[in-house]
């Protein structure tokens, strides 16, 4: 039986810090209470299109395998803030990439994303369709803020990682999965502005409102990434006695500890990023994933347990089986434009966007692959 190894990993976080303390001289709050209700500290905001970060990422996982882009069968581009639609942005990567040959496909199930793209190109794998596959989780969250709104301005985060995926006659890689999805409470968690139904009106691109019920999310969260876990861990014959790191999508600490409770999974046992990025929806899970391997915390044969939920409200939980290799091939010198202001310029740059003064013409639209601080306005 085929399987898809994990081969390559890399990551791309961008070099702006929003720290807690300089969101409480834009928005009524303080870094007490973040820190206590969620465990964050601090989140990067970016400087270049999403597809830019992913780009360094992916080529530090394609040098990580050892393999150029020109042998990627396929690429799928987790994200819920990609910066097209049409095209799709995973076919910008390509190009980018010059990976002339893969298939190219997005993905949204929001923080899921990565891991919803893992399952279908583990699968393509599996089935014999590509050899070869390139899953990448990236979100630019910052850009569709309401960053009046405190309930959610504290919480998320940008970044992105890619992982590279190879056919492989060894039992690696993602050995199963639980996947679910709680449509009934869709509404908890709404970002107004994002999407065709508000086209017609005068909405400009990152002018959003967010219908959020974080105490909802909050409880639908824990119970839905437990019973995901126990759903897969039963299905592959597995105990939590088994896992060896378990590596959750992070969207408030206490979330993770409640989850670890609920399945007997000790803290010692988990890997957190949440503390220095926050929540960057698709992006999470694969970035905590990288940084546990450079931090010596996954070893060869060793198993991952990676759950996770999303607005949808998505729910998964991943069972991976680590191969040999826990050290890259090569190194990528991949590294994004400098960028000299704070992440508080780059805040303040998407707020004035907000105002009426601010929009530009319909007829002169950027590529949004070229630039980052000019923001596309829809037809009226
Ligand atoms: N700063 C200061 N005070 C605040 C803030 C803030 N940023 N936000 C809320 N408060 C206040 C509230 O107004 C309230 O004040 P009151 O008691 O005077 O009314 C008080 O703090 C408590 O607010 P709660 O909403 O009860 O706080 P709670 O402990 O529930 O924490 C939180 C809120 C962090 C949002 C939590 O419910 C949570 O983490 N929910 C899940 C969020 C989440 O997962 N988001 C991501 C989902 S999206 C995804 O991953 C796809």
């Amino acid at each position: 039986m085929t399987h898809a190894a994990i081969t390559g990993w890399g990551k791309c976080l961008p070099p702006a810090t929003l720290t807690n303390a300089d969101l409480a001289t834009i928005i009524d709050t303080n870094d007490d209470w973040i820190v206590q209700r969620t465990g964050i500290r601090e989140r990067r905001i970016t400087h270049v299109p999403a597809v830019q970060l992913t780009h360094v990422a992916a080529q530090r996982a394609l040098a990580c395998a050892g393999i150029e882009a020109g042998q990627l069968d396929l690429i799928v581009y987790g994200s819920c803030s990609a910066d097209e639609a049409v095209p799709n942005t995973a076919s910008g990567l390509q190009v980018l990439l010059g990976a002339k040959r893969a298939a190219a496909y997005d993905i949204n199930t929001a923080c899921t994303s990565f891991l919803y793209g893992l399952s279908t190109a583990t699968a393509l794998i599996k089935t014999g369709v590509v050899r070869t596959a390139l899953v990448v989780g990236v979100e630019y969250i910052s850009q569709y803020m309401d960053w009046s709104n405190r309930n959610v301005a504290v919480l998320f985060g940008d970044g992105a990682a890619a992982v590279v995926l190879q056919a492989s006659d060894r039992e690696e890689g993602l050995i199963g999965e639980a996947l679910g999805c709680i449509a009934d409470a869709r509404q908890t968690l709404r970002v107004r502005g994002m999407g065709a139904v508000y086209g017609n009106r005068d909405v400009m691109l990152g002018d959003t409102q967010w219908d959020f019920d974080g105490q909802e999310i909050f409880k639908r969260a824990v119970h839905g990434m437990s019973e995901a876990s126990n759903t897969v861990l039963a299905k592959c014959g597995k105990t939590i006695a088994d896992i060896d790191l378990l590596v959750p999508h992070q969207a408030n600490l206490r979330i993770i500890e409640a989850v670890g409770k609920r399945i007997g999974a000790s803290m010692d046992r988990t890997f957190l990023t949440v503390h220095k990025y926050g929540n960057m929806s698709a992006a999470t899970v694969p970035v905590a994933l990288v940084e546990a391997i450079e931090a010596g915390r996954v070893q060869p044969g060793n198993l991952l347990l990676m759950p996770a939920f999303g607005a949808g409200l998505t729910l998964c939980s991943h069972l991976v089986r680590w191969g040999e290799r826990v050290t890259p091939i090569a190194t990528s010198d991949a590294e994004l434009p400098p960028f000299e202001g704070t992440a508080l310029d780059l805040v303040g740059a998407l707020r004035a966007k907000k105002e009426p003064a601010g929009r530009s013409a319909a007829g002169s639209l950027p590529s949004p692959l070229a630039s980052s601080l000019m923001v596309p306005v829809l037809p009226r």
